[in-house]
């Protein structure tokens, strides 16, 4: 799949939810949505409308796992979504820089730790059920949980065609924020992830429960393991690399 005017709503019926943790994530997308009318659901807010031709929802979805689990879980029964798009900020790993855009190719849950007699090791949450913890030989890297790939590729095919330099890779995702550089190398040497955020894992566990396709988008705000500092400007940046995707 490389055809950028394939859009996602094509063979879908519901709308596309659009997710963003914090107000300064969906703020540049809410200005840009016509005739917008607010949802509230106890603290979650939806804003539903249209953005370009195509109905959009909007769903701040709150910071970290939980909050994300529950909108995700709202969005999906309320609204029936023919997809999501997840996107916002995220710290940079390695050589990533403020403002480069990370499409995601798996996430892990970094949350999910089981510390065994031998130390450390990661659990995939959705694989233990049917299985007893002490039979299971947890692997001492985190589970790759993979994107969708064709509406990962359809995303790469936009950005490319619109210009957008990008890199495809693994988010870390988890109620934790590493401002410690050498902790941060050795998350990034173990894992190979390029940036971490706080829920993507969650949006993904839960939209899958409901088999709701998911993209996830990354705009780096900061990066700790080079000591730079959080830019809030990045949220506009990536509204506006975004909003010709989501209005195609
Ligand atoms: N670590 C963790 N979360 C981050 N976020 C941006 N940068 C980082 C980082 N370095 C995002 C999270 C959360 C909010 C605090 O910002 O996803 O929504």
């Amino acid at each position: 799949m490389s055809d950028a005017r394939l859009t996602p709503l094509e063979d879908g019926k519901g709308p596309i939810v659009l997710q963003g943790a914090m107000e300064m994530e969906v703020a540049p997308f809410i200005k840009r949505l016509k005739g917008a009318e607010l949802n509230v659901y106890g603290d979650f807010s939806f804003w539903r409308g249209t953005f370009g031709t195509r109905p959009l929802i909007i769903s701040k979805t709150g910071i970290g796992t939980a909050a994300a689990g529950a909108a995700t879980a709202l969005a999906c029964a309320l609204y029936q979504p023919s997809l999501i798009v997840n996107q916002g900020t995220a710290g940079g790993y390695g050589d990533l820089a403020v403002g480069d855009v990370v499409v995601g190719s798996a996430l892990y849950n970094a949350n999910a730790r089981y510390l065994g007699r031998d130390g450390l090791r990661f659990m995939e949450l959705g694989a233990l059920e049917h299985e007893s913890v002490a039979a299971m030989d947890f692997p001492d890297v985190p589970p790759l949980l993979e994107t969708d790939e064709r509406l990962r590729n359809i995303l790469k095919a936009f950005l490319k065609k619109s210009g957008t330099s990008y890199r495809t890779g693994i988010i870390a995702s988890s109620d934790q924020w590493n401002e410690a550089p050498e902790q941060i190398k050795c998350i990034r040497e173990k894992t190979g992830a390029l940036c971490e955020e706080m829920e993507a894992a969650a949006v993904w566990m839960t939209a899958k429960r409901f088999h709701v396709p998911c993209t996830f988008v990354r705009i780096i705000s900061n990066n700790n393991e080079r000591g730079l500092s959080f830019d809030a400007s990045v949220c506009e940046t990536l509204s506006r690399i975004l909003q010709n995707f989501l209005g195609l």
